[in-house]
């Protein structure tokens, strides 16, 4: 679907040991919209397109504005970004419930061994916390002679900004619009490789993953491409998909468009909606929606304004 027109290929594949598949047809204009009572295409849509029908309109739009000059919205976004980029960490740490978050997510699934595809990386906070709780689990050599036998916890926390000995047992990837953050998040070293650009122009083409997370970001992308990079995750991922949904209060748009540019392209996107309507009732085939649940998520200093968020998970049925 990386802005590639919608076509089907009909193969024929013969019972095992009687010869090899054909293609017997490519059709460059398939009957994808079909009354209920047909049975064709529409199927394989409604069966195994994640969102179905509405979600294929979505992407199709959002495929075709790809080939379109990159959106001056987005640049914006990425330059405000990149100026708040060497004082982002500070700033949240006392309005960001993410640490929380991050812990809740990093408990419950097994993130050990896997590879993992972090959409929004931002300066890498969610890496940095990865590595804080594996080490807590299995903590390297140097350090468990000397850690606490109470067996408890230690809480998450901003962690390190600086490059700290690379947790081997997790393969994270990031993609990050702003290359100021993404520099910071590299120079962690809990992450493997930063790309550079949108989302939406990424992930047509990368993966798959074991697993994808999205904190805080998806509010940034316009209907179609949070439909898209929805779409495309679910398709990429083997294991989990975890992704936050910033319930963004109109009083906090409104308050952007009136401070004028810069601020104001920074308006974000409410997808409770899309998301609740495409993608959890039901969850798309061979999935199942784990967990749901809200939390108070971060107050804007400059606004004012606290936003709550939702925070999904989804596990693939085995
Ligand atoms: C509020 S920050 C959250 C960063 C990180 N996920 C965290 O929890 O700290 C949002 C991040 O998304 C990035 N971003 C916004 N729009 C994006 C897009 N279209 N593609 C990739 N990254 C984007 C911003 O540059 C920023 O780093």
């Amino acid at each position: 679907m990386a802005g590639q027109n919608w076509t089907n290929v009909d193969i024929r594949v013969p019972r095992p040991g009687q010869g090899e598949p054909v293609v017997i047809e490519v059709n460059p204009m398939p009957a994808i919209f079909l009354p209920p009572t047909y049975d064709w295409e529409d199927h394989t849509i409604r069966e195994s397109f994640p969102g179905g029908h509405p979600a294929l309109i979505n992407t199709l739009i959002a495929s075709h504005m790809l080939w379109r000059r990159p959106c001056e919205t987005t640049k914006a976004v990425g330059e405000e970004f990149d100026n708040f980029s060497s004082t982002y960490d500070e700033a949240v740490e006392p309005v960001y419930q993410h640490f929380r978050i991050f812990s809740s997510v990093i408990s419950r699934i097994n993130y050990s061994k896997g590879t993992i595809l972090e959409l929004g990386s931002g300066t890498g906070l969610f890496g940095r916390a990865l590595v804080q709780k594996m080490q807590q689990i299995t903590p390297p050599e140097s350090e468990s002679e000397s850690s606490s036998e109470s067996g408890d916890e230690a809480p998450l926390s901003l962690g390190p900004k600086k490059k700290t000995p690379q947790d081997r047992s997790f393969d994270l990837t990031g993609i990050e619009l702003s290359k100021g953050m993404a520099d910071v998040s590299q120079k962690t070293g809990a992450y493997r490789k930063v790309h550079i650009g949108t989302v939406q122009s990424i992930i047509p083409t990368i993966g798959p993953f074991d697993h994808i997370v999205a904190f805080s970001m998806l509010y940034f992308l316009t209907p179609e491409d949070f439909t898209m990079t929805m779409v495309r995750a679910f398709q990429l991922a083997r294991k989990s998909l975890v992704v936050s949904i910033d319930k963004i209060p109109d009083a906090y748009n409104e308050k952007l468009i009136k401070s004028g540019p810069p601020a104001s392209n920074m308006v974000g996107h409410n997808h409770l909606s899309i998301m609740e309507k495409m993608f959890c009732n039901p969850p798309p085939n061979g999935w199942k929606l784990a967990n749901k649940q809200q939390h108070w998520g971060w107050k804007s200093p400059s606004m004012d304004i606290e936003v709550y968020l939702t925070v999904y998970i989804f596990e693939r049925q085995t």
